[in-house]
């Protein structure tokens, strides 16, 4: 169904502590709202007797163009009758009143926190805002929530009180019902970016400097010879899965991608690519698939790569056990720094053997840094390289770091042992491969300055540059002259 624009989201400039978020309703007459309510029992009793998927909105659609008709008679143009059918469809049907705020791309959540409170939003830019939409009975918000159940496979009852599901657009839903949730039920939306943002972005925003964006693009690609097996890790919404998405951009091309999720959140350009989710137990308790199933199973898919969306239980072995036999990975994994990420996966529920955890090679720490008023911005904190076991302990060292008083990126590799094996690998020696960083540092200063930041021009740009990396440096050289 077509979506029109009549709810247009706006933020006032009140100084309010917690800013506005003005959601512009259609207001119906009161008449209108009396006809609103006998087609949602109409739509129950349709629900009930029909599975809801096999809902056609089109279909629904004219009927209710009927029912206004009926009673509206000629009263109205057929116009107003259609443009009215489609609100009332979307008050009805979906996400109801969240409707606006789920098709608004500046919102990173949406928080229905319970009756006659007013639903909260995270704003990209102004952080926390509260919004003028309130719901006033129970209802409505179970109503949203029930039929995101059904959309979703899943139940949410007395017996089991909480929601857990994706929803078609690819953002993440958390529901819970009184009396779990005391002040009535709640919905707390992860919305879902439809562009993910880009290493270009990731750089503009600050998170991380072309120096280290550039040896990262040469250890992930890995000349072909030795492609980087990398965690990414940090805290809860530090930016790690968005990270671990960019950074796939820089891999080959010619490799053969196996995703594993628990949702799917990845998006990553390349045309060589399995993507596979996880389940849950169904309504029946039954048809639970693990992380750990699929990444058992991406074994025998001959993958490339493997990329583990979040690594935190019993997968943890079978994604290492895959690393030390010449499969590469990525994971992002939750620990505050990198010592902590190494005791997460050494110890339960990961139990991971030391010995596997040289086949790291980085592991890169990212923080979500909070400003006074609710604002924050990201960093990588540090690129940590692990260079082996020593007496039992496994060995860290430190080539990137964050000033936070300066805001800068300290490099500080002397020596790096992937780059070092690399070009023995390749038998050239390191200096080539300091020029070869040099180069792409380059290459990405140029998207930088250019605003070249959606995934498929720069995907355009890298792989012309695998192709013949003279030819876009020579083409760079123009540009900048
Ligand atoms: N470097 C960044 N700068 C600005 N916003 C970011 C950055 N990284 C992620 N985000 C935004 O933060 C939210 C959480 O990011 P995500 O990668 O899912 O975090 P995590 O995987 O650590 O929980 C997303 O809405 C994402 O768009
Ligand atoms: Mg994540």
């Amino acid at each position: 169904m077509e979506m029109n624009s009549i709810h247009n989201a706006k933020e006032d400039e009140n100084d309010n502590l917690i800013p506005r978020y003005n959601v512009l309703k259609f207001n119906f007459s009161d008449e209108e709202k009396l006809i609103l309510e006998e087609l949602r029992e109409n739509l129950i009793d349709l629900a009930i007797s029909e599975k809801m998927s096999s809902f056609n909105e089109e279909l629904i659609l004219k009927d209710i163009i009927r029912f206004l008709e009926n009673r509206l008679q000629n009263r109205f143009d057929y116009d107003y009758k259609e443009n009215l059918a489609r609100n009332m469809l979307k008050e009805l049907i979906g996400y109801g009143e969240l409707s606006a705020l789920i098709e608004d791309d500046n919102l990173e959540e949406i928080m229905v926190i319970g009756i006659n409170k007013p639903v909260f939003v995270y704003h990209r830019k102004y952080g926390m805002m509260e919004t003028d939409l309130f719901f006033e009975d129970e209802g409505k918000i179970t109503n949203i929530i029930d039929s995101i159940a059904r959309e979703t496979n899943r139940r949410i009852d007395q017996q089991s009180p909480i929601l857990d599901a994706r929803l078609s657009n690819g953002s993440r839903v958390n529901a819970t019902i009184p009396p779990l949730s005391a002040n009535g039920p709640t919905i707390t939306i992860r919305k879902f970016k439809k562009d993910p943002l880009t290493i270009v972005d990731l750089i503009r925003y600050n998170t991380l400097n072309t120096e280290m964006a550039s040896f990262l693009w040469l250890c992930v690609d890995g000349l072909g010879v030795k492609p980087a097996n990398i965690i990414v890790s940090g805290g809860t919404s530090s930016g790690k899965t968005t990270l671990l998405n960019a950074l796939s951009i820089f891999i080959n091309p010619k490799e053969r991608i196996i995703t594993i999720e628990d949702t799917l959140e990845l998006q990553i350009p390349h045309n060589h690519i399995i993507r596979m989710e996880a389940r849950t137990v169904n309504i029946e308790n039954q048809g639970e698939i693990t992380i750990e199933d699929l990444v058992k199973n991406a074994l025998r898919q001959r993958p490339d790569r493997i990329i583990v969306g979040e690594v935190r239980g019993n997968e943890a072995i079978t994604l290492f056990t895959a690393l030390n036999t010449g499969h590469s990975g990525f994971g992002t994994l939750h620990a505050n720094n990198s010592r902590e990420t190494i005791t997460r996966l050494t110890n339960a529920p990961m139990n991971v053997p030391k010995i596997m955890i040289s086949s790291i090679d980085f592991i890169i720490m990212e923080k979500r840094i909070y400003i006074s008023d609710g604002i924050s911005y990201r960093r990588i904190t540090e690129i940590a390289e692990v260079t082996g076991m020593e007496e039992g302990t496994i060995q860290l060292s430190k080539l990137f770091q964050w000033d936070s008083e300066r805001d800068e990126f300290k490099n500080l590799t002397i020596v790096s042992k992937t780059l070092e094996e690399m070009a023995n690998l390749k038998g050239v020696h390191i200096s080539k491969l300091n020029e070869e960083w040099k180069k792409r540092q380059v290459v990405l200063n140029y998207l930088v300055k250019n605003n070249i930041s959606s995934q498929k021009d720069i995907s355009k740009i890298l792989e012309t540059y695998y192709l013949n990396p003279d030819y876009v440096l020579n083409k760079i050289g123009v540009g900048l002259d």
